[in-house]
């Protein structure tokens, strides 16, 4: 890892269209994993990016991930070295970006003095040839809220805090919607009641049996912590909100839930993330405290895996590790109504001595047959759709030909997404426009599990 590396080989102009195809694939598998490029944008952006390299226009590229806020949270930089003109070689990998509803993917370019210095009519002469309208753009190009890591890829380091007074209804209401999460609650919730109160076990073994029974002894001897562990938009940060929210309502009590997350920056507190876990940790402390119910959901905890590349946030995992692991045994000692969730979608990437401590690690897989039928049946409900349409919807939406099932989010956010603008707003919504998108849109890539 450097942040000065530059190439020692002479790149030939064949050369840079290889780099150029390099870049391509990665803002292919980036537009895929956010779900805000069409493939045929994307193929424009290359071509267009090739042209500006191959003339020497180009002194950088950049790809820039913003939020629906408009904040900037991912960005990946490819520079052109001056003396090759060529941009620099991309090491692969890296390029699952969070999947952003309602965010914006750009690619931002960087002119060279040779470009300035053409005449204005043999400018609009070169912007002819090119395939995209290219536009002035206001964006920081040092991406001075992210960290560089791995070369050429930046990524937000703020964490963010959200606190939410339960039960909730908002989170009531999207519960209502999630395929199986009923099923998975079932078998879930009386485990987790365990966990999160264990004063409830000692009184069931006092009613029933008269004492407190050693199995009661073993049993909360158990670390309130679990693990959600899945593939990318599987359902891991909503189960964990739903459950959360059905405990809440189950004891009967007030609860307070809080998320730690890098979702969650502008709408809480924002900081390094050990030092917003001691908080959230004593504030959940207090909580419980009082007698009250209280969650803690650690969100995409695999970002702390995926910044180890740098010596910098090296350290600042360490810290978090260590504070999660330490509080974690805490809380164990304190007896409380506390009970903590962590997500992560390289459950193989976590510390083992977390993986250890968790009382129970539930999977999360991409939906069955029957679960894409189910969420088709319920999201299409009001248009008469055709059984066969919604067989082959599933079939299509399955693993086929080397690709890999749809997640739930690709369906919700990708899929009926892009049907819904085959129609709207100029005419109905038909089978045809759905069976097109599920033909068109990809699945988010498989993330790999333990790098
Ligand atoms: N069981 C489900 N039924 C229907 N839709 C679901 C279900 N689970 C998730 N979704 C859809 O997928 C989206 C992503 O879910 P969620 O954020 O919980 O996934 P995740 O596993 O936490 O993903 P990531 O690993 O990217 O954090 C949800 O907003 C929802 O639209
Ligand atoms: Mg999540």
């Amino acid at each position: 890892m450097s942040y000065t590396e530059s190439l020692t080989q002479t790149y030939t102009i064949a050369d840079i269209g290889k780099v150029i195809d390099c870049f391509a694939a990665d803002l292919d598998m980036t537009s895929q994993s956010t779900g805000l490029l069409t493939r045929d944008l994307v193929k424009k952006y290359a071509a267009d990016v090739k042209a500006m390299a191959q003339k020497g226009y180009l002194i950088e590229a950049n790809v820039v991930l913003k939020d629906s806020g408009g904040n900037v949270i991912r960005a990946a930089k490819y520079e052109v070295s001056t003396d090759a003109g060529s941009l620099t070689a991309s090491r692969p990998g890296n390029n699952r970006w969070p999947a952003t509803p309602g965010g914006e993917l750009s690619v931002v370019v960087r002119n060279s003095q040779k470009w300035r210095d053409l005449t204005d009519s043999l400018r609009a002469a070169f912007n002819e040839t090119l395939s995209i309208s290219w536009i002035s753009s206001s964006t920081d190009l040092s991406f001075p809220g992210l960290t560089r890591y791995a070369d050429r890829n930046y990524v937000s380091n703020g964490w963010g805090v959200l606190e939410l007074g339960l039960p909730n209804d908002k989170i009531a209401a999207s519960t209502k919607r999630r395929v199986g999460f009923e099923a998975r609650y079932q078998r879930l919730h009386r485990d987790l009641r365990l966990l999160a109160d264990p004063q409830e076990l000692a009184d069931w073994s006092k009613k029933f049996h008269h004492k407190e029974l050693a199995i009661c002894a073993a049993v909360s001897d158990r670390y309130p912590l679990v693990i959600f562990a899945g593939d990318v938009g599987t359902g891991k940060t909503a189960t964990a909100e739903g459950a959360c929210d059905r405990l809440a309502r189950e004891a009967r009590k007030e609860a307070m839930l809080f998320k730690l997350s890098t979702r969650v920056r502008g709408s809480g507190k924002v900081g390094q993330m050990s030092s917003l876990l001691n908080e959230a940790f004593d504030v959940v402390a207090k909580q419980a405290g009082k007698t009250r119910q209280a969650f803690l959901i650690i969100d995409e905890a695999d970002s702390l895996a995926a910044t180890r590349d740098t010596i910098q946030s090296h350290h600042e995992d360490k810290v978090a590790v260590n504070t999660i692991i330490q509080k974690v045994d805490d809380l164990r000692r304190h007896l409380g109504r506390i009970l903590v969730f962590l997500c992560t979608n390289r459950v193989g990437a976590l510390d083992p001595a977390i993986v250890r401590r968790a009382a129970r690690t539930e999977e999360f897989a991409r939906p069955s047959e029957q679960e894409r039928e189910e969420l088709f049946r319920m999201d299409l409900e009001g248009l008469s759709i055709k059984d066969e349409t919604i067989h082959e919807l599933v079939r299509l939406t399955g693993a086929r030909d080397g690709q890999p099932g749809f997640t739930f989010s690709d369906l919700r956010s990708k899929l009926l997404p892009d049907a819904l603008c085959r129609a709207f707003p100029s005419r109905a919504l038909t089978g045809d426009d759905l069976i097109d998108a599920a033909k068109g849109v990809r699945p988010s890539p498989v993330v790999r599990n333990g790098s």
